[in-house]
């Protein structure tokens, strides 16, 4: 792969008319040229090309080194925006847009063959979302075109809640990072498929399927999502995802199991890494301990999970345990991600 220059540039998410902004001006022009471009949203950062222009969407997949099956979400930067890339918007579409957008909720609907085959990876749909940061949304609009994009990571790994992780990952391959802070939510956002007739949920997210429900009723969960012998319908579920260098196991029990299981490894001469909230810590010998925001306020737990979990990186543990959630509301999608960065290992109390 070609060493290219990735210039970082330090954005102040307060300025007014952030799209006349000289750096957003910058990376548009970027944009134009069919680069890529890494810039902030409320949820993680992603990497943003030109969702109208095959060649973009190619240097997106090779920076990234993403399977060619899995399609990108286009970022809009306002709700009209929709019709041009859609067949129809269905009525629990359009009731979603009014309560969530802009914000971490991605529709999957019919498109009108408009954008890159490239994006929607030869499938009838696509994934859309308008999302809700003033940088993420001045970049769209300079650019004036929709813009597809995957998290800022490199394949496999978590995803880039800061400016600093899409470095580590992408610089040599990506001409420029929009640093604009730590992102908010720090999980992905929700991704439901609108195109039948009952809403369904193919990816816990930022928003949470009660809050959905309370906006078009029941939402069914995709199979997927719960056993895993269904082929998810959201092509990059089925990928190993999140992955810290050193592997991950689930401990699901009290803590004093959880104490036990961390003494038996430290036993058997393992260094061992424990991802613990903030009601839990100092419980055990771990070699590394990380914190991981409070039980009692899951949306901290949200926001440092990714940078937890690369916080192990570059530390040399044999395994890392983690505790588990309760899967109702954030916790849907914090357990989402811990169980796929665990590979599906979770060690249960008898
Ligand atoms: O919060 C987010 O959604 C972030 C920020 C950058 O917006 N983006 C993100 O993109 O997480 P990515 O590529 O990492 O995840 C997109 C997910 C994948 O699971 C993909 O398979 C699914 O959306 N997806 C995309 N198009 C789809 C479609 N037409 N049908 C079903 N799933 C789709
Ligand atoms: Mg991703």
């Amino acid at each position: 792969m070609t060493n290219q220059q990735t210039n970082i540039l330090s954005v102040d998410n307060s300025v007014e008319n952030l799209k006349e902004h000289p750096l957003i001006q910058c990376a548009a022009t970027q944009l134009a040229s069919n680069e890529v471009v890494a810039f902030p949203t409320e949820t993680v950062y992603g990497l943003g090309g030109n969702a109208l222009s095959d060649q973009a969407i190619e240097r997106i997949f090779k920076a990234k080194g993403r399977p060619s099956d899995n399609p990108l979400i286009v970022h809009i930067s306002n709700k009209k925006q929709l019709q041009h890339y859609v067949k129809h918007i269905p009525n629990s579409a359009r009731k979603l847009i009014d309560a969530f957008w802009p914000g971490p909720l991605t529709i999957v609907l019919e498109h009108n063959k408009k954008l890159s085959t490239r994006v929607t990876a030869q499938l009838s749909t696509v994934a859309v979302r308008m999302p809700d940061h003033p940088v993420a949304l001045a970049l769209i609009e300079a650019a004036n075109v929709p813009l597809a994009a995957p998290s800022a990571n490199t394949s496999g790994k978590p995803s880039p809640t800061t400016a600093d992780h899409v470095r580590k990952d992408l610089a040599g391959k990506i001409s420029t990072i929009i640093d604009g802070g730590t992102t908010g939510v720090g999980v992905e956002s929700t991704v439901v498929d609108c195109t039948s007739e009952t809403v369904m949920l193919l990816r816990p997210g930022g928003i949470s399927k009660e809050a959905l429900e309370e906006i078009v009723g029941v939402v069914e969960v995709d199979p997927a999502l719960v056993a895993a012998d269904h082929t998810p319908k959201s092509p990059g579920m089925k990928y190993t995802h999140y992955a810290p260098d050193a592997p991950l196991q689930l401990i699901d029990g009290s803590t004093d199991f959880f104490r036990k299981i961390v003494e038996d490894a430290i036993n058997n001469g393992k260094k061992v890494g424990v991802l613990v909230t903030e009601e839990n810590k100092g419980l055990t010998r771990a070699n590394q301990e990380v914190i991981l925001g409070k039980r009692s306020d899951l949306s901290t737990v949200a926001q440092t999970l990714y940078s937890s979990l690369r916080s192990f990186d570059k530390n040399v543990v044999d395994i890392i345990f983690t505790e588990v959630f309760p899967e109702t509301g954030l916790g849907s999608a914090i357990m989402n991600r811990l169980k796929k960065a665990a590979g599906g290992t979770i060690i249960k109390q008898d």
